[in-house]
């Protein structure tokens, strides 16, 4: 296995074959999902809710997600790694934008930054990506906007599709790699997807996508409770986790363990 370049990203879009994306927030989660052949890892702000249990993504700071994108960076082997600006750290200026990808790069070791947003930040990732800084985008909804959009509600109904599909082609043109889209209709999703030349990933955005991407928790039912519909659990983590964790409990009480083999003579 050769190291995940963005060209090999575009070669797969063309080729038509869609490719799988996941949040990855330390060591463990980075190895085992780098080893599982996901080609991008992505440190997403989501560890705000699901490193932090911040109950939005909004109050993540730069220096929370740095450590986690270090320790990502640090692990994958052949996996592209994509660090998440967190809201307050690219919205200021172009120059806080430019500066902030740059410490992700720097001192997380990051091969690429995702921010969220369309035409409006256009120039940001233009300046970022000048600096030579890859840049993936984010349209749809956008969770660090979610009090101006009103909560999680789906984007990109009817008329909105026009606006989806111009910060698309915007983003494209200040030279992202990949635009992330999350919470659209499908039919939506598909015609952005044909429309760009670099892939679009889903979340929430149908089939048609050119790659999808999960956060690990959700995928892998860490996470319980409630879960958006755009989710499928393929394991059951938390329950594991609690079985064993019960397990050792009732050893401990009931003298179990340690045993003679887990004792140093
Ligand atoms: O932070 C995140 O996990 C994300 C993905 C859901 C795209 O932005
Ligand atoms: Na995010």
């Amino acid at each position: 296995r050769r190291k995940v370049r963005i060209h090999h990203l575009r070669q797969w879009k063309e080729r038509g074959q869609p490719w799988p994306m996941l949040t990855a927030y330390d060591m463990y989660t980075a190895k085992l999902f780098d080893d599982a052949d996901i080609p991008v890892l992505l440190v997403g702000d989501s560890a705000a809710n699901n490193v932090y249990g911040y109950d939005t993504s909004l109050p993540v700071t730069v220096d929370e997600l740095l450590p986690l994108v270090r320790a990502v960076s640090g692990a994958a082997t052949h996996a592209l790694v994509v660090a998440d600006l967190p809201f307050g750290s690219y919205q200021v200026s172009v120059e806080q934008a430019v500066a902030t990808a740059v410490r992700f790069m720097k001192e997380g070791r990051a091969h690429a930054v995702k921010l969220e947003g369309g035409r409006r930040f256009a120039q940001h990732v233009e300046a970022i990506t000048a600096a030579g800084v890859p840049v993936m985008g984010h349209i749809g909804f956008t969770p660090q906007s979610e009090h101006t959009l009103g909560g999680y509600r789906v984007q990109g109904r009817g008329e909105a599709g026009v606006s989806l599909l111009e910060d698309a082609l915007a983003l494209q043109d200040a030279g992202a790699f990949s635009v992330v889209m999350e919470m659209v209709p499908g039919e939506a999703a598909r015609l952005v997807t044909r429309k760009l030349a670099i892939p679009t990933v889903g979340i929430g955005a149908g089939p048609e996508c050119d790659a999808q991407v999960l956060v690990w928790q959700d995928m892998a039912g860490l996470r319980t409770g409630a879960t958006p519909r755009f989710v499928k659990r393929y394991a059951d983590v938390a329950g594991e986790l609690t079985r064993a964790a019960q397990a050792f409990a009732e050893d401990v009480r009931g003298g179990q363990f340690p045993a003679e083999e887990h004792t140093f003579e």
